[in-house]
């Protein structure tokens, strides 16, 4: 067991480690370490300390809120305290909450209140004889930073409140930077080669801190008003929900789902539900805030010097984490696109253990300015792929250069890598690439494709370093015998991997279709050729204008697709599918009209007559797709019951047609838009 010493000098290490982490998150808007693990840090720190309560000293960050004065601003005394909140990280911890405030009341029973918790920035807004006074940052709780000027250009704070309201009004809130003004304002970044923000939280940080009240208004602001602060001679109240309604009265913006609720566990099923539904918003939020709703009961519990007992912020599990870059390294694919891609040190974050993230292309680079050696910010929100967002540039070592795309593949053929004039890829130009080559292959074995079990890019990779396999047709051409000299390849494993290749020869002819990799060619247009042809060969052999008459093909596709069978190589290739005896003509006929080929359609909020389930199978069975976001790209967007905010913001913002269902009915039946 560690000695008294050893804690005491642990303990002493973890206040200085977070002491600097909360210098740099509240005055340099620049934190070095993700929120999530700075809150291990304070939990160990807690934990250390209430084993050791004679070590516990009154200037211990847990005993204190966060943040420091910076001298730009002047200062702001808060004359009651903003406090900051204790956080829970599951439903144990939220119970020991529940446990705690029920005895502090003396085992009476206390109803609760749950708030979205708000990722930004707390913000004391002081309106004196109706007029906005001050408004000021948290600080350290007690003084905060006078940012008047800044604040009154965020058009939903009140510059004035309605006549009759008390002579001292304070309000607490908080303000933030909804997602698509985040998003907008880095692309302004990026196209005038200045720094990207790493998340709303920072750029709305950032953006209070201006010297020039212009460009905070620039930067479309927004808040939440969750609480008042001292007000003089105002209405009494009894409670929570109360205090709210008359914010709201009074012109405040306050958060429509905030609910009142009985009991943790409808709580706990609040927080869940609003931990999977969280993308859905138009705001970033990382958890739930409860509250205790009774104001008499709140004066019983009382505060700690850092947080009031009668309230806790349930945090949801982190999806920003800080990690090393090791490498960034380029990938080739089947069409010869050079793809960058950083190599990490594996970290959990969203659900998963992340090791590699696309950087997509040479100028996504250049904009994050990301190099090996960095400490960089890495993202994963719900089902999206895993994203770099930029480097901790207050810990980029000393020796960095920013890192420059190769102009030489380092496949065995040393082919160079060329960026054309115009165009956002870089790309391996030789057609023989064995890189692309390997590409080819796996894509043909993948899931969407022939789907062969076990035929995964590592074996791909074996088989093609020793020549076995080539090009597509060379794969039914493997026996057990090429595999008797490989290690680790005994006869189970390759037993099983013929197994599947024999097994992949009966596959639908949309799969073998797009299994061959022909460019521009998907799922959906790949099952529209299946429809109206029936067999690999009756395609092969159409013109492009034959091509082109099918239903939902458009020019670009039929042309590609001819152009495909117009190479000798790939007929060559062809030739040896059908002499492994590979079935070209297995066609599922639908019944279904393909009345949506290709287009997308969004689906946000609750259908009467269709499960989400349901609403995309039919859009999927009629040749469409249904992806989670909306884009330029979207055809529709139909809109249920409590639809999620941001994809109809969105919807409006890029004018794709919103539908109800109705309209989506009519939808599915003739692929056309009503009106
Ligand atoms: S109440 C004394 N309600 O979370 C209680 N805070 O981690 C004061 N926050 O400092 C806070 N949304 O900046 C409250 N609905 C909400 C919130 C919220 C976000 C922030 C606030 C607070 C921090 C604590």
């Amino acid at each position: 067991m560690a000695d008294h010493d050893d804690i005491a000098s642990e303990i002493d290490a973890l206040r200085a480690e977070i002491r600097e982490h909360n210098r740099r998150y509240f005055e340099l808007d620049e934190p070095t370490v993700s929120d999530a693990e700075f809150d291990e840090l304070v939990r160990r720190l807690r934990a250390l300390e209430e084993e050791h309560p004679d070590l516990i000293t009154p200037d211990s960050p847990t005993q204190r809120v966060g943040g420091a004065v910076s001298a730009t601003f002047a200062a702001v005394v808060h004359r009651v305290p903003m406090m900051s909140l204790d956080n829970a990280f599951d439903l144990k911890e939220l119970n020991a909450w529940g446990a705690r405030v029920e005895r502090g009341l003396g085992r009476v029973s206390a109803a609760f209140v749950a708030e979205l918790k708000i990722d930004g920035l707390a913000m004391s807004l002081r309106y004196e004889g109706g007029r906005l006074a001050h408004a000021a940052t948290r600080g350290d709780g007690r003084v905060g930073e006078d940012v008047t000027a800044n604040v009154a250009t965020i058009s939903v704070v009140p510059k004035r409140l309605p006549k009759g309201a008390p002579a001292v009004v304070e309000v607490r809130g908080e303000v933030y930077m909804p997602i698509a003004a985040f998003e907008a304002l880095n692309a302004r970044q990026a196209a005038a080669g200045e720094k990207l923000f790493a998340n709303p939280r920072n750029s709305a940080a950032g953006s209070l801190r201006q010297k020039d009240p212009k460009i905070t208004a620039s930067r479309e602001l927004a808040m939440w008003c969750y609480q008042p602060g001292e007000v003089v001679g105002g209405p009494a109240f009894t409670n929570h929900l109360e205090t709210l309604e008359w914010l709201e009265s009074l012109g405040f913006p306050v958060n429509p789902e905030i609910r009142r609720l009985d009991g943790l566990d409808e709580v706990y099923t609040f927080c869940q539900g609003w931990q999977e539904r969280r993308h859905s918003l138009s705001y970033e939020i990382d958890g739930v805030v409860v509250k205790v709703d009774a104001l008499s009961q709140r004066d019983e519990l009382g505060a700690t010097s850092k947080a009031p007992r009668w309230a806790i912020a349930y945090k949801f599990p982190p999806e920003e984490r800080t990690t090393l870059l090791k490498d960034i390294m380029v990938s080739i694919g089947r069409t010869g696109r050079a793809t960058p891609f950083a190599m990490l040190e594996p970290v959990f974050v969203g659900g998963s253990t992340v090791s590699l993230a696309t950087l997509h292309n040479d100028d996504q680079v250049r904009v994050k300015d990301v190099r090996p050696g960095d400490t960089v910010i890495v993202r994963k929100a719900g089902d999206v792929i895993p994203e770099v967002v930029g480097p901790v540039l207050a810990l980029r070592p000393e020796a960095s250069a920013p890192w420059t795309f190769p102009t030489i593949c380092n496949c065995p053929l040393h082919t160079p890598l060329v960026r054309l004039e115009g165009e956002a890829d870089t790309r391996c130009v030789e057609p023989a690439c064995p890189y692309q080559r390997d590409a080819r292959i796996i894509h043909f074995a993948s899931r969407g494709a022939m789907d062969i079990e076990g035929l995964g890019e590592r074996t791909v990779y074996l088989l093609s370093d020793r020549n076995l396999v080539r090009d597509a047709g060379d794969i039914y051409a493997l026996r057990r015998e090429h595999f008797a000299d490989i290690d680790g390849w005994g006869d189970v494993s390759s037993g099983n991997l013929l197994n599947a290749i024999e097994g992949s020869k009966t596959r639908l002819l949309p799969n073998l279709l797009v299994a061959l990799g022909i460019k521009h060619l998907g799922p959906a247009a790949a099952l529209a050729f299946a429809n109206a042809f029936g067999s690999l060969d009756a395609i092969m052999n159409a013109s492009r204008e034959e091509l082109g008459a099918v239903e939902g093909i458009g020019p670009i596709i039929a042309a590609s697709v001819h152009h495909w069978f117009s190479e000798a190589a790939n007929r060559a290739i062809v030739e040896k599918l059908r002499a492994a005896g590979v079935i070209f003509d297995r066609v599922e006929r639908t019944s279904v009209a393909q009345t949506l080929l290709g287009k997308a359609i969004v689906v946000t909020g609750g259908l009467e007559g269709f499960s989400r389930e349901e609403a995309e199978a039919a859009i999927k069975a009629r040749g469409g797709k249904s992806p989670g976001s909306v884009s330029k790209k979207t055809y529709a967007v139909v809109v249920g019951a409590d639809p999620g905010a941001a994809k109809f913001a969105k919807a409006t913002e890029l004018g794709v047609p919103v539908l109800d269902e109705a309209g989506f009915v009519a939808l599915l039946e003739s692929g056309a838009l009503p009106g």
